[in-house]
């Protein structure tokens, strides 16, 4: 595992001194070339803001009030009412724009569809009808459960429409994890599809759906999007065929106003423990955050532009990036339904080549695997059209930002690494690409509007070097909460640091003033830029009936930044072998939260308190010689531990 020492990225960025500012061909037509909005925004963030939100958003009704700040609650934009899906598709159609693209999609077979914004408008407004011909009313619940297909985002955009805040999971999440989902949210209706495509096969995804209803009580109805052509069992009453439902049904759905902090959508991530949190977001600051964000940090030129974030609409990022930031910005998007490796090596540069793609905004650990593939495949394909490009999700290492810049961006493009959070809802450190100087590995400043600053442990501000990150002010996307779990909110977020939010994130701050994410601070991992929690999966673990006790941790991991590692006890007289124990964490959470290996061990490395070491434990899994080991309570088993990780490295 020797290799995997230098790939991280985080030793080489105090020795990073190549800067990239912008080409002058590029700030000749940029949005922002120079400091105005910092400065705006340092002058007073709160009318910044609502300069924003007046300029880039429809209100029905003007709010009264911008802010109202009472630590840890924010109302933003008090008084106003709007409608989401209106500011996404209406008002572009009513400008004359109707026959604009909004998607180009793609299904991974290779079947296209176009669909404009008058096409978008009409489905979504007709689906708007059938969920209320469902029963959904505003407020209602709504989990939304679906491969990458444009009717995800017309589902979701129905939803709005009708004030009904939608919870939107992954489909890679097993049916426990959507079971665990309805419950916490009492959701009513589930919209998901037969199957979808993955790799070249369909997954199928309405069985998890069945089983999710027959784990819960509160699912009335299942509406079921036909897209894999698999079997599927069904449930007279219960379940029904979108295309039946919308067979007919008006394209007539008036945009009903909604109050500002009304609910737009739950979306659950990981935490420290092993329930996921139910992330509240609200209508009109969230509505403003991600379209103020979309434009200035993609440097956005709608009439020309072809945006495509790679994301799955099941995370943030497809949420404020595929969804409600792009269309509220009218622009035309590329949206993907598969892997990047189907049919071949080359599939997402066939895909910009096709389309023109301007923009694309992908994940790190996706950058490292195109590294492995090889220049030749980008090579094979004309990727003169884009002009810029975003990396999002985790730290990028230096010598993937410069491969992105030179391979794909043929060193035209900036690259701008944004640093945010589910809980952030948009974008809160990144560079203004015509404006800001760039680092490779750096995501440079907070954003106009966005306060941070490094503290250390005792909330001492860090103005150079390693600190925790934390926000001094409240933006407009904020989280408003977490589902039911007041406490929850207030303890994780805003109890570690007095009148700061703690992100969770390590950071430094260079003598330039820059900023350098480095990566969770807390028992939370990050593979492949998804968030799991070491919890969570050691929950899963000892729900298996062989597994008497289980600790996991986060190791480096060369493509995907870190893997998941588990080191397991089996009960007296119980058998379990490594791929069963696996298989069954996928089962229980997804395939996402597998574990890359499961060691089975006689102990864990315990404090003489009775603490499991996890520090030790990740060095061990990362292959490092171990220091200290005089407060254990048995020393003997870390060495035990290392020779089977030794042996399995040979392996
Ligand atoms: C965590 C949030 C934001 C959408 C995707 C992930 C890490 C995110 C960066 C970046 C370094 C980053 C942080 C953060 N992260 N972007 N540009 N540089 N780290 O959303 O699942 O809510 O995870 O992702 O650790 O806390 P998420």
């Amino acid at each position: 595992m020797a290799e995997h020492e230098h790939t991280t990225g985080i030793e080489a960025l105090a020795n990073e001194q190549r800067t990239f500012p912008p080409t002058e061909q590029f700030k000749a037509s940029t949005l922002v070339a120079g400091t105005q909005l910092y400065e705006e925004a340092a002058q007073n963030d709160e009318a910044f803001w609502a300069r924003q939100a007046s300029e880039l958003v429809h209100w029905d009704t003007e709010w009264h009030t911008t802010l109202d700040w009472q630590l840890p609650y924010a109302k933003w934009f008090d008084g106003g009412t709007l409608n989401v899906s209106y500011n996404c598709l209406d008002r572009h159609v009513l400008a004359g724009n109707g026959d604009k693209v909004a998607f180009h999609w793609e299904g991974e077979p290779g079947d296209k569809r176009t669909i404009t914004y008058q096409d978008l408008l009409d489905e979504v407004s007709q689906f708007a009808n059938v969920l209320k011909g469902l029963g959904v009313e505003k407020g209602d619940r709504v989990m939304i459960y679906m491969p990458m297909i444009p009717e995800a985002a017309v589902a979701m955009l129905a939803c709005a429409r009708i004030g009904a805040p939608h919870s939107v999971v992954f489909g890679g999440f097993s049916s426990q994890s959507l079971a665990d989902r309805i419950d916490d949210a009492e959701a009513k209706i589930i919209i998901t599809a037969d199957g979808g495509y993955r790799r070249g096969e369909v997954f199928a995804l309405k069985p998890a759906a069945d089983e999710a209803c027959e784990k819960t009580s509160s699912i009335e109805h299942v509406v079921v999007v036909k897209r894999g052509g698999n079997d599927v069992e069904w449930a007279d009453g219960r379940d029904h065929w979108y295309h039946e439902l919308m067979d007919g049904v008006s394209t007539d759905c008036p945009a009903e106003p909604m109050e500002a902090e009304h609910l737009l959508f739950l979306l659950y991530t990981s935490g420290t423990t092993g329930k996921p949190k139910g992330i509240m977001h609200t209508t009109g600051g969230y509505l403003t955050h991600v379209t103020y964000t979309h434009k200035y940090v993609f440097d956005l030129q709608p009439e020309n532009d072809v945006f495509w974030c790679t994301a799955d609409v099941g995370w943030i990022t497809g949420h404020s990036y595929i969804v409600y930031g792009p269309l509220s910005n009218g622009c035309t998007q590329v949206m993907y339904e598969g892997v990047p490796n189907h049919p071949g090596n080359d599939r997402l540069w066939e895909i910009v080549d096709e389309y023109g793609v301007t923009i694309f905004y992908t994940a790190p650990t996706a950058i490292r695997t195109f590294m492995k593939w090889g220049a030749d495949e980008p090579d094979k394909h004309d990727l003169s059209s884009l002009r810029l490009l975003g990396t999002v999700g985790e730290p990028i290492n230096p010598e993937a930002w410069m491969w992105y810049h030179d391979v794909i961006g043929k060193g035209n493009c900036p690259i701008v690494d944004t640093w945010w959070q589910t809980e952030t809802g948009g974008i809160m450190i990144s560079p203004l690409p015509g404006a800001t100087t760039t680092k490779p590995g750096s995501a440079t400043f907070p954003l106009p509007g966005v306060s941070a600053e490094l503290v250390d442990d005792e909330a001492n501000v860090v103005p150079v070097g390693g600190g925790y990150l934390t926000l001094t002010r409240p933006w407009p996307g904020m989280l408003r909460g977490i589902w039911r779990d007041p406490e929850r909110y207030q303890e994780t977020y805003w109890s570690r640091f007095p009148d700061r939010y703690f992100a969770g994130d390590g950071a430094k701050l260079d003598d330039d003033g820059y900023l350098w994410l480095l990566g969770r601070v807390d028992d939370v991992m990050n593979v492949s830029g998804h968030r799991i929690s070491t919890t969570e999966v050691e929950s899963a673990l000892v729900s298996h009936p062989s597994v008497a006790e289980a600790a996991v941790v986060g190791a480096t991991d060369a493509t995907t930044g870190q893997a998941v590692f588990a080191y397991v006890i089996l009960r007296g007289g119980a058998d379990a072998d490594e791929q069963t124990l696996r298989n069954h964490v996928a089962g229980e959470i997804g395939a996402i939260a597998k574990p890359k290996r499961v060691f089975i061990t006689p102990d864990l490395p315990k404090t003489r308190s009775g603490k499991i070491m996890r520090r030790l434990l990740r060095d061990v899994a990362e292959g490092r010689n171990i220091g200290d080991t005089t407060t254990l309570a048995d020393a003997s088993i870390v060495d035990e531990l290392q020779s089977k990780a030794a042996a399995s490295a040979d392996d």
